[in-house]
């Protein structure tokens, strides 16, 4: 992507995505219909629906020959990565967005035929804004990301995962992730994959493992985890694909490697 018009995206989206937070933020104690999905658990409000609105009219007038892959059912229906396609989630972490009015995100990622050019994790809340641009480095609010921590040790990491790693289920041995905790110096569980990749990238987190994630929970957190050289996989170490469902792994680079081949790759059914 020419870095004239990348700019010109990334000051489009930086705009609608303070615009969206300051929406909510000024709506936040408004009766909300919540409705559920795929199960009761499965949440979803007038707000997640409303904000992705937003988004979706935006972008297809200003920049009507772009994609958008989104949760909500606004977006469009995609087979390729090709041209520029805004990946997007209006609220991440909508558990929290009702049950804590706190801990959710916007999440915006903005890719090239597959490369993810531009990121941005909106902690609504806490009006803190994650952003990067492929190759320029990844930004909390005007504040440059130092490199993640090059001598990290592995025993002295934290990691976020959610129990669902620790209970009996048919993707992992979790007694191996038993022993993960155990050989870690801690874990913890946020409820917004896109607030976990934001951690990860400011180094307030060393990992963050997880079993599913669709497309919009991981595609901006990907390109700001890239700036400050972490690394994002499946849990297999596989290239995590765009279009579909992933199980995700992404780190400091450091323990990439001793957490897939002594834990992962162990546990793995
Ligand atoms: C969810 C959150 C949550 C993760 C789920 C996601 P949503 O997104 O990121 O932390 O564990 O897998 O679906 O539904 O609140 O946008
Ligand atoms: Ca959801
Ligand atoms: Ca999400
Ligand atoms: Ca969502």
């Amino acid at each position: 992507m020419n870095t004239e018009v990348r700019e010109t995206i990334f000051q489009h989206a930086l705009e609608w995505v303070l615009e969206a937070g300051k929406t909510i933020r000024a709506h936040m104690n408004d009766p909300l219909t919540i409705d559920t999905k795929s199960n009761a658990n499965d949440l979803v409000t007038t707000m997640d629906r409303d904000i992705e609105a937003f988004f979706t009219s935006n972008i297809k007038q200003i920049f009507p020959d772009h994609f958008i892959l989104s949760e909500e059912g606004f977006g469009d229906q995609l087979d390729t990565m090709d041209g520029t396609v805004w990946i997007i989630d209006p609220i991440d972490g909508t558990m929290n967005f009702v049950h804590q009015k706190r801990n959710f995100a916007i999440s915006v990622g903005i890719y090239q035929d597959g490369i993810g050019e531009i990121g941005f994790i909106y902690n609504v809340m806490e009006d803190v804004l994650y952003s990067a641009k492929r190759g320029e480095g990844a930004y909390k609010g005007n504040k440059k990301l130092p490199a993640l921590n090059d001598n990290l040790n592995f025993h002295e990491s934290i990691i976020g995962l959610n129990h669902f790693w620790l209970c009996e289920n048919r993707l992992v041995d979790e007694r191996v992730m038993q022993q993960l905790v155990k050989d870690v110096r801690g874990t913890r569980t946020y409820g917004s994959a896109a607030l976990e990749f934001a951690s990860v990238a400011e180094g307030i987190l060393d990992g963050y493992l997880t079993l599913s994630l669709s497309p919009w929970d991981l595609a901006a957190g990907m390109v700001i985890v890239n700036e400050v050289g972490g690394m994002t996989t499946t849990i297999d170490g596989e290239k995590i694909n765009m279009l579909g469902n992933n199980s995700v792994f992404t780190c400091n680079s450091k323990i990439h490697q001793r957490i897939l081949e002594s834990y992962l790759q162990e546990a793995r059914k």
